[in-house]
């Protein structure tokens, strides 16, 4: 079995951050989705990997490397344009072909992991395999309807859901899906669909087995979802405290603190994860919130939120909620008139002011 571990893409609804950084290497409980995905590749006992990487190429390759860190051998395969799903299976037919692949996209995350599913379609005689998750908002998804326990459709973004299970970004193939991906057209949307490929196996007569995944499933490709994969991350951690804490301050609950960090004067209610060399100053770090290595709180508050590293937040009267924040930014009170608002800040970026 190999992987195929999609790390491309445009990630337009995660602008700005996605103009400077892959949004498959944003934190989650400080450390990048895509390393998660690796981690269970990995597990389930694949060795050989490609990923797919677009214009954040050398940034990918740069967190990644060869591999090694996880006993991986990873090949990365250029797509020069993010030409859909089906597309990445295309361009990967050299690297893949004459093996069974799980096919991952690199801003998923699946708790149980892909282990059983891997071991039954190594056993199993289907021609691929999709994974599926009951979700409430069936009309935001690809959905799959089944009939006797088997896939007969699959419907992107339906508007009478034949059925609450969404695909989730994790698929097992053989060589038949090159077949499928061949013959193709681009959607609507101009992309190779996936579901396009997969919908053409059932056509033909192939099996593609459903399962349906128990533990909690996310895509990390909007603001919400990141938050709550954080919180879901957040709320399994163990506690570690290696930094500093003065005696002034209270930590409260499951918390983690990097090497170098100085808590002073300072109150933090985990789940909440606080990197290496961080400094917290007279202020409260409230329940699943990750702060990333170097960052600086100095008489603020926050919580639900996610800062990465290198960022200082100073003298805010209000508490930051539900926010995500990038490398190197600076939100701060001034001490002197006149009382205005001064911003620089990129484009298609929200800022929420009460
Ligand atoms: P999407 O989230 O569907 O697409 P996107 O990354 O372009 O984001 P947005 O919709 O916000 O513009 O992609 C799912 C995953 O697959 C993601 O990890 C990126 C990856 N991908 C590729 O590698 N190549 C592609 O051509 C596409 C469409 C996605």
């Amino acid at each position: 079995m190999k992987g195929l571990i999609l790390s491309g893409g445009k990630g337009t609804r995660l602008r700005p951050i996605t103009y400077t950084s892959a949004k498959q290497l944003i934190p989650i409980a400080n450390k990048p989705v895509l390393f998660y995905v690796l981690e269970d590749v990995s597990r389930a006992g694949i060795k050989d990997v490609g990923i797919i990487v677009g214009d954040s190429a050398k940034e990918i390759m740069d967190a990644v490397g060869d591999g090694q860190k996880w006993n991986l051998n990873i090949t990365y395969i250029q797509q020069n344009e993010p030409l859909g799903l089906a597309h990445t299976v295309m361009i990967s037919e050299k690297f893949l072909r004459g093996s069974p692949f799980v096919m991952y996209l690199g801003d998923n995350l699946l708790k149980e992991g892909i282990s059983s599913f891997v071991n039954n379609f190594d056993s199993s005689q289907a021609q691929a395999m999709i994974l599926l998750a009951e979700v409430n908002n069936p009309q935001e998804f690809g959905v799959a309807e089944l009939k006797n326990g088997k896939v007969v459709r699959l419907i992107e973004k339906p508007q009478n859901p034949p059925s609450n299970y969404a695909l989730v970004g994790i698929y097992l193939f053989t060589d038949i899906i090159f077949d499928a991906v061949k013959q193709l057209k681009p959607s609507w949307r101009n992309e190779y669909e996936i579901t396009d490929a997969i919908q053409y196996l059932i056509d033909k007569g192939f099996t593609v087995e459903p399962h349906i995944v128990k533990s909690y499933w996310k895509d990390t490709g909007k603001l919400e979802d990141i938050l709550e994969a954080n919180r879901l991350i957040l709320e399994d951690i163990a506690s570690d405290i290696q930094g500093s804490i003065d005696e002034k301050s209270t930590i409260i609950g499951k918390v983690c603190i990097g090497t170098g960090a100085k808590i002073i004067s300072s109150t933090i209610r985990g789940p909440a994860i606080i990197g290496e060399n961080a400094y917290i100053k007279n202020s409260f770090i409230g329940p699943f919130t990750s702060i990333g290595n170097a960052t600086q709180i100095i008489n603020s508050e926050i919580e639900n939120s996610i800062l990465m590293s290198h960022s200082k937040i100073i003298r805010l009267r209000k508490r930051i909620e539900d926010s995500l924040i990038g490398k190197g930014v600076e939100i701060k009170r001034e001490t002197k008139p006149p009382k205005a608002y001064r911003f620089m800040i990129g484009d298609h970026s929200q800022i929420g002011i009460y």
